[in-house]
């Protein structure tokens, strides 16, 4: 049977550092309040007219091409998970493959926040499993602070994320113990305003819920982004964080499970979980709920923040630099974000 190994695995994070004491310059917030509700302690941003989405993925996928020993006229395939593309369109799959100067072969975006590598590496799998492509470089990519509120009215969102990316290339194996073993994909679209950044958008507050601030009533310009709406600088990614914290907790250990359960496997026989870094409290209401050690649960928030799709693969390759995982561990990754869309896949190294 074909299965989908990860063959190479690369990094970028922008140079740029910055703490917790500068984000209290330009808003109300202290070190001590988002040590103690995110753990984090400092993220990276992006720097302006040197790094982009599409920068950053490459530069993480010239890595994760080198480790995988070939070159990038051998990708078949590119799939870009962001949710902060270049351009609202087209999408940073074609911008690779143009600054990557490769062939005319497929490119897929995905749109899917925190999931979006974990539906990658789904989709990916697919293709391999099938026969299809044989070289596929997935990438997922972050520039929040491009578009946050650093006003103090944006704090409870701003102060979480931080930019980077993490790519990886996949590649068919015949080894029974070795790859991705399963994935599983979920969606739950009856919330999707609760983590949502709506404007621009070609219908902005048609579909809005009743826990969504009030909708613009009158078209602007043919839009429904009305001037109402631009004074309250509804450009702006919205969250309700202690809803989708709540929710976080019930279908992480959920879908981890979903996937031992599927492969007949135990939470003791993982070497190392690999949660989406959305919040340290997450991570560790979940690493408390499934009974893991500290050593089972890998985390690196605390020094590069929420970086929604890339935070997966970041963290993948992080702990694979470090030495932490070997050939045979079992690995699972595991996200939930916005959507709500949420997902794991388990893979044996
Ligand atoms: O990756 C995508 C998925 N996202 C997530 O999984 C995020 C899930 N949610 C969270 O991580 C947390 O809800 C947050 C970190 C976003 C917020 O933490 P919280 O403990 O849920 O705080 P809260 O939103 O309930 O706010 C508590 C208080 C409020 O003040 P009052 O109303 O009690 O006076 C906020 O105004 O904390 C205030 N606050 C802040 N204070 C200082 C909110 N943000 C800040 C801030 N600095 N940055």
């Amino acid at each position: 049977m074909i299965r989908s190994k990860i063959a190479g695995i690369g990094m970028y994070l922008p140079e740029n550092v910055v703490t917790n004491d500068d984000l209290t310059k330009v808003m109300d917030t202290t070190d001590e309040w988002i040590i103690e509700r995110t753990g984090i302690k400092e993220r990276r941003f992006a720097t302006r007219y040197k790094d982009t989405t599409t920068t950053m993925g490459v530069e993480a996928a010239k890595i994760a091409i080198e480790r995988a020993g070939i070159s990038s006229q051998d990708i078949d395939f590119i799939i870009f998970a962001t949710l902060s593309p270049d351009y609202f369109f087209p999408g940073c799959g074609v911008l690779t493959q143009r600054m990557m100067n490769m062939k005319e072969i497929a490119a897929l975006d995905i749109r899917n926040q925190c999931s979006g590598f974990v539906y990658g590496l789904s989709v990916a799998d697919q293709f391999i499993k099938t026969g299809m492509y044989k070289n596929i470089l997935l990438i997922a990519s972050e520039t929040h602070s491009y578009a946050l509120d650093f006003s103090t009215r944006g704090r409870n969102i701003s102060v979480i994320f931080g930019d980077g990316a993490g790519a990886v290339v996949l590649q068919p194996t015949m080894k029974n113990d070795q790859g991705v073993l399963s994935t599983h994909l979920h969606s739950d679209g009856s919330d999707a305003e609760l983590l949502s950044m709506m404007n621009p958008g070609f219908h902005a507050g048609r579909f809005v819920s009743a826990k969504k601030p009030p909708v613009p009533e009158k078209p602007y310009g043919g839009l429904f982004i009305t001037e109402d709406l631009l004074a309250k600088e509804d450009l702006y990614p919205y969250m309700d964080g202690p809803a989708v914290f709540k929710k976080a907790v019930i279908k992480l250990p959920e879908v981890i499970m979903e996937a031992l359960n599927q492969n007949q496997l135990k939470t003791s026989d993982l070497k190392m979980l690999i949660p989406h870094q959305a919040n340290l409290r997450i991570s560790q209401y979940v690493q408390q709920k499934m009974g893991l050690s500290d050593e089972q649960v890998y985390n690196n928030i605390q020094k590069i923040g929420n970086t929604t799709a890339a935070s997966v693969p970041i963290a993948l390759c992080e702990a694979w630099e470090d030495g932490k995982i070997q050939d045979g561990d079992l690995i699972c990754l595991a996200a939930f974000g916005s959507g709500f869309t949420w997902g794991s896949a388990l893979l044996r190294w």
